[in-house]
């Protein structure tokens, strides 16, 4: 590994070379995870947007593949969808994959264009009468198509961001689109810019019985700890309308970090419902401490809906596929923590690529928790504040930080969201980002704490919360300082599993 590439992720999906930010046009087919997304082959830096290509039989391992998508006269090719036409509706052939994302440029506009494969995902023929959909209004921001097949009326439904708002739109043939609707004004955080939407179906607690839609909508601005976010609005759809079952100002987010955007699922993957997130955020993508490539996946998170105190929550679970990355794995006795429990060495040469696993009951303390750290002292700091109710991931002494005073606010942001809603504020990346424990279930608290070189993903009971960070280390955390304060807290059920390809 090149001095350049010290932060290349072990097990997480990356480009090779050049820039990579939304995850989009995911599918299924044939035994193939299909992994588009927005993609500059010149540089690593945002710019000469492409749809690039990776493929996968378990959401764990990546092929790289040539570009599908190259930019083209009608501008960059920004995110969209990938749909397989089962029945030819579009008339090339049964099961095509049908393409259709948003052509960018200054001089058409935001567009909507429609691109067709009959080899499987590798190349693309763009529609030769693109675009396929105009805004009404000449609107500017109207991008990011996602298309799903809705089978009681037999029939396409595109969901397109249109600044403020979710348009609906039908189609036959996935070529003619006929507006239905729009939800979204006013509704979840503000400010924000709607963008990257998906709609899904889901059983309430498993129930069959019991089906909700779910609108994922990633905003840039409004995340709480500032910048770009993905937040959820769960209700019922009658093919043409969505109505939300809360009111506008209820907000829900779909995790807890400040680096998880543009999380949109695979397209016909069935009962399953999986997610893939972009990890960054807006603010500083284009300037994280990294050279040659810029820009990783999240880990696929399985999407499931839990009842708490009358509400109707997305749980984001890693997939149970990534157990396959489990190489040595060594458990830990149970500990009662009183002050502080060190442990030295995690696994050995861990290369800062591993799992924790553990049971974390606060009991009587104030703060419960752990720094993940290195030689250098640089950590990762992951607690339980049992008095605030929150779950805290506290990243200002994690390693670099200082490239976080060159973000960029986003114009429509105020200072509210970037420096009261996050822990100990020190610039748009050093801050610490938090969670809601009324989320959970009760006294102890299971957590999945994934790391890879230059991000840390915190699961808590099954998905309940999720929290995706990324941090810079100098060297990697390989030593875990347990600490309480004010009280015990037991630790228990602990594993660390180095994990590796
Ligand atoms: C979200 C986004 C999308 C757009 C793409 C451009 O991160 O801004 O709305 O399609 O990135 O690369």
């Amino acid at each position: 590994t090149s001095n350049t590439d010290y932060y290349r992720p072990v097990y997480h999906h990356t480009p090779l070379y050049g820039w990579m930010n939304d995850p989009n046009g995911m599918v299924y087919k044939d035994g193939e995870y299909h992994l588009y997304f927005q993609y500059n082959p010149y540089g690593s830096k945002w710019g000469n947007m492409h749809w690039g290509h990776s493929v996968s039989t378990d959401l764990i391992h990546w092929n790289h593949l040539k570009p599908a998508i190259a930019r083209d006269t009608l501008g960059h090719i920004f995110s969209g969808s990938t749909v397989v036409d089962k029945n030819n509706t579009a008339g090339y052939g049964d099961n095509a994959l049908i393409a259709l994302y948003t052509s960018a440029s200054d001089e058409h506009g935001q567009i909507q264009c429609m691109a067709y494969s009959t080899d499987d995902g590798r190349t693309y023929t763009k529609y030769e009468k693109n675009p396929v959909l105009l805004p009404f209004d000449g609107l500017k921001d109207f991008r990011d198509p996602k298309v799903f097949w809705y089978e009681p009326d037999k029939k396409w439904v595109m969901i397109v961001s249109a600044d403020k708002e979710m348009r609906f739109y039908a189609s036959q043939n996935l070529k003619d689109w006929e507006y239905m609707s729009a939800f979204g004004k006013g509704y979840g955080a503000q400010p924000n810019q709607f963008e990257c939407p998906d709609f899904i179906q889901l059983p309430v607690d498993g129930d069959k019985n019991k089906m909700k839609w779910v609108m994922l909508v990633n905003i840039n601005p409004g995340c709480m700890f500032g910048g770009s976010a993905t937040e959820y609005f769960v209700g019922d759809f009658d093919g043409k309308e969505f109505t939300c079952d809360t009111k506008p100002e209820t907000v829900k987010w779909l995790d807890y970090g400040k680096d998880h955007y543009a999380a949109v699922c695979i397209s016909n993957t069935g009962e399953r419902i999986i997610s893939i997130p972009w990890m960054s955020n807006w603010q500083y993508a284009n300037v994280t401490p990294i050279r040659q490539y810029r820009g990783a996946n999240g880990l696929p998170r399985e999407l499931s809906l839990y009842t708490k105190d009358g509400q109707i929550y997305v749980a984001a679970d890693v997939v149970k596929e990534v157990e396959a990355l489990r190489k040595d794995a060594r458990s830990f006795d149970a500990v009662t923590v009183k002050g502080e429990h060190k442990i030295d060495e995690l696994v050995p040469q861990t290369d800062g690529a591993y799992e924790l696993e553990m049971d974390i009951t606060p009991g009587t303390s104030g703060v419960a928790g752990f720094d993940l750290m290195n030689a250098k002292g640089e950590a990762a700091k992951i607690y339980l504040d049992m008095k605030a109710g929150r779950l805290v991931m506290d990243r200002t002494a994690s390693g670099l930080v200082a490239f976080g005073e060159k973000s960029e606010p986003h114009a429509k942001e105020t200072d509210d969201h970037r420096k009261t809603m996050s822990v100990n504020y020190q610039n748009d990346f050093a801050l610490g980002t938090w969670a809601p424990l009324s989320l959970c279930e009760g006294k102890t608290y299971h957590l999945n704490v994934f790391v890879d070189k230059c991000s840390v993903e915190i699961f808590v009971d099954g998905g309940r919360i999720a929290m995706t960070n990324l941090v810079f280390p100098t060297e990697p955390y390989n030593t875990l300082r347990f600490y309480t304060e004010g009280g015990e807290a037991q630790v228990s059920n602990m594993k660390v599993y180095k994990l590796g390809l």
